[in-house]
């Protein structure tokens, strides 16, 4: 059944087309992938899926509705949730904290009590805690709950700001270059995660990634995209002998 599907979209930004006509769909539990040389278009791309922007024309559907030109707070709640190309953590927050900020999201009331000490706000944060914890052992970052996130290695941080996404509950997880900076140790303990996330808590995930075996390994499905256009989609094993794509990586240190 599908879950996101893209229809033709397109934006400009003046006389720039970032993304041009661009068309796909994701089935619930799809681990897809979107790549493409840099400035093709694939965070423009997550920005119209999440309401950053709105597209100039075509339409974006989530569980068959239309979403087009909902603002992001309304995207978040429907279930989309998205991390960024660079890390945006509360740097002086503890992992646990930077998690249970992802959770107020879901309980909006929740934070203005819990601002003020009403009881029912300190049970539910309590809950929100414990949630918290759940998802950072799913991370494999338990062990570091009471760590500022400021003093965490790198390739953690990374897996912190998934942690948090998913602490919103989502049903769509949109990972921006999730491997970049990672050394291949990080890089397969990521690969590893992603795939727990849709395989124990069946979250669709939509990733961009640079590199190339990263991707081929971990989605069932890949769309290329460059200069705003697709230029192929399908299973790894006919991307990775598609030449045009093989042309528009060409000069690219992938
Ligand atoms: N807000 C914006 N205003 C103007 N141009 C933009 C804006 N956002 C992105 N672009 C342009 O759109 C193109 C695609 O950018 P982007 O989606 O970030 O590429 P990618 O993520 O594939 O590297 C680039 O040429 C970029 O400069
Ligand atoms: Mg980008």
């Amino acid at each position: 059944m599908s879950i996101l599907t893209l229809k033709d979209a397109t934006i400009k930004f003046g006389g720039l087309t970032a993304v041009n006509s661009v068309s796909f769909e994701l089935n619930k539990g799809d681990l897809f992938g979107l790549i493409g040389p840099n400035g093709a278009g694939k965070t423009t791309c997550f920005n119209i899926i999440t309401g950053v922007y709105e597209p100039t024309s075509g339409e974006i559907l989530f569980n068959g509705k239309r979403i087009t030109g909902t603002p992001s707070n309304k995207i978040a709640q429907l279930g989309i949730c998205r991390t960024f190309q660079n890390i945006r953590l509360f740097q002086s927050m503890t992992s646990l904290e930077n998690v249970v900020v992802g959770g107020f999201l879901r309980h909006k009331t929740v934070l203005g009590s819990a601002l003020c000490y009403l009881p029912g706000a300190i049970k539910e944060t309590e809950k929100l805690k414990l949630q918290a914890l759940e998802l950072l052992k799913l991370v494999d970052l338990d062990d570091v709950a009471n760590t500022r996130s400021r003093d965490l290695p790198y390739g953690k941080q990374r897996r912190l700001e998934i942690a948090r996404a998913l602490a919103t509950q989502p049903q769509l997880l949109l990972l921006d270059e999730p491997a970049a900076g990672m050394n291949p140790n990080e890089k397969k303990e990521l690969l590893d995660m992603v795939k727990k996330i849709r395989d124990e808590l069946g979250v669709t995930v939509l990733l961009i990634e640079h590199d190339m075996k990263f991707v081929m390994n971990l989605c069932e499905k890949i769309f290329v995209l460059d200069h705003g256009e697709e230029i192929a989609q399908g299973p790894p094993s006919e991307i990775r002998s598609n030449p045009k794509v093989i042309a528009a990586y060409l000069g690219e240190a992938v």
